[in-house]
């Protein structure tokens, strides 16, 4: 018998195969017993009747939920199902039992769902949601591969702090100190200078003390850097990555966004180019709205919110104050007061999805922003190499994948878009 994946059932139409899956849920009707199997790529409703077949008809019925089971049967057009189809069963093969499940079909609190992760990522919307994220990190990778950047892996365990001393998670590495790394880019560049373009893929680390709905402890990042590209060649690529990991999801995903109930004329609404906003001009649009901002402050969460509800498509907010932005930023020089560098917030208060810059390039000024940082010159030696030995204009970018992933599925809260959170007070299971 052919071992059929549910997602694929509706090419088998009028012919016997066998799926292999879990119980989702069954339900009867006295004479008629709908059993809903899933397999990790979709639900598909298997019916039999008392009357047809009646062993098979009472052993179904003490089939508990998340059993796992292999069902053999005949494949219906069925055009009310979901799938399109459904299984008329011929044969049941229960493989294991479950013990009463925890997680039933009424709802939960997020506390009693998030200590049962490693369960509740079962459910039709959590496993939708992961879907999307592996087709976003592939579409991810597609997308630069096709533009000739490298993938270089950068290390998880550094004597350097990139993003700031306030979220490093501090190891001890043999009796010396290393961290857990917040970001790839300084290897990053190091990489750019022996491949001219390249990017890591890996998971970063902060200490975040701040307990939202967009920081995670442990998060994935999609990190760029290429040789020779400047600050517009760089918000170009960006445009063009985000805009492409949109179109990528809408092609492939419609029915998980579905399932989700995610809005997808929002995303239908994204288009190139995005628009571009100076730091001062986006202070002045705050002002407008009432909402009162200080320039030289840093944008935080309601701020971002309020920037991007007058945009359908993410937006750049460029030109920073270097004053709030990491030391390796190059400085502009119409006006050193303000970085050559963007975030890109994302549309419908999602917040900042990509943070990148051109970097600095000049030895003595990146040196000199190091100790203005007050980071510890010895230990960045070798990132000043690169100034040293045939420096260049250089620019990079590190997208978010959780924040970029729970975006694009329109959900509420980063935890639900990575298979296991970490977020302030929680890392089990
Ligand atoms: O803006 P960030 O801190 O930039 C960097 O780390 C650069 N070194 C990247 C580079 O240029 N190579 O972080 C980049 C992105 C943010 O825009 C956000 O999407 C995500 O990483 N991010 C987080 N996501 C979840 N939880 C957190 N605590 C995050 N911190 C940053
Ligand atoms: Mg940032």
């Amino acid at each position: 018998m052919r071992w059929v994946l549910i997602k694929n059932l509706k090419s088998h139409a009028g012919e016997e195969v066998e799926i292999r899956g879990w119980l989702y849920n069954q339900r009867s009707s006295g004479k008629v017993r709908f059993l809903i199997l899933r397999d990790g790529t979709g639900l598909v409703q298997c019916v039999l009747t008392k009357e047809e077949a009646p062993g098979l008809f009472d052993l179904a019925g003490e089939i508990t939920q998340e059993s796992s089971l292999k069902l053999t049967g005949t494949v219906r057009e069925e055009p009310r199902a979901p799938m399109g189809v459904e299984l008329s069963v011929t044969g049941i093969e229960l493989i294991s039992r479950a013990e009463p499940y925890p997680i039933t079909l009424k709802d939960h609190g997020v506390d009693f769902l998030a200590d049962r992760r490693h369960l509740w990522i079962r459910s039709p919307r959590q496993a939708a949601i992961l879907r999307i994220r592996s087709t976003v990190e592939q579409a991810c990778r597609d997308f630069l591969n096709s533009r000739d950047f490298v993938l270089a892996d950068a290390p998880i365990i550094t004597p350097n702090a990139c993003e700031g001393t306030s979220t490093l998670f501090e190891i001890n590495y043999h009796d010396s100190r290393a961290y857990l790394s917040q970001s790839g880019q300084l290897y990053n560049e190091a990489t750019a200078m022996a491949l001219g373009r390249v990017y890591c893929f890996g998971p970063t680390f902060r200490a975040e003390k701040s307990k939202t709905r967009r920081h995670l402890m442990e998060f994935w990042m999609l990190e760029a850097e290429a040789a020779f590209l400047d600050y517009e060649d760089n918000i170009k690529l960006q445009e063009d990555l985000v805009y492409h990991l949109v179109q990528t999801v809408l092609e492939r995903h419609r029915d998980d966004l579905r399932l989700l109930k995610r809005d997808i004329s929002k995303l239908e609404a994204v288009s190139l180019p995005f628009p571009r906003l100076s730091y001062t001009e986006a202070v002045s649009l705050l002002n407008e709205k009432g909402h009162s901002f200080q320039w030289g402050d840093d944008f935080g969460a309601p701020d971002e919110t309020v920037i991007s509800e007058s945009y359908s498509s993410p937006v750049f907010v460029h030109r920073f104050p270097a004053k709030i932005k990491a030391f390796y930023m190059e400085p502009d020089p119409k006006n050193p007061e303000v970085i050559l560098g963007a975030d890109l917030i994302a549309p419908e208060g999602y917040g900042e999805i990509i943070g990148g810059s051109q970097r600095i390039s000049d030895l003595s000024l990146l040196e000199r922003k190091i100790k203005e940082h007050n980071l510890p010159v010895d230990q960045f030696q070798w990132y000043l190499d690169l100034r040293r030995f045939g420096s260049v204009p250089h620019s990079g970018f590190g997208l978010g994948i959780e924040r970029t992933v729970a975006w694009i599925c329109g959900i509420e809260h980063v935890r639900e878009s990575i298979p296991f959170p970490r977020t302030l007070y929680r890392m089990h299971p």
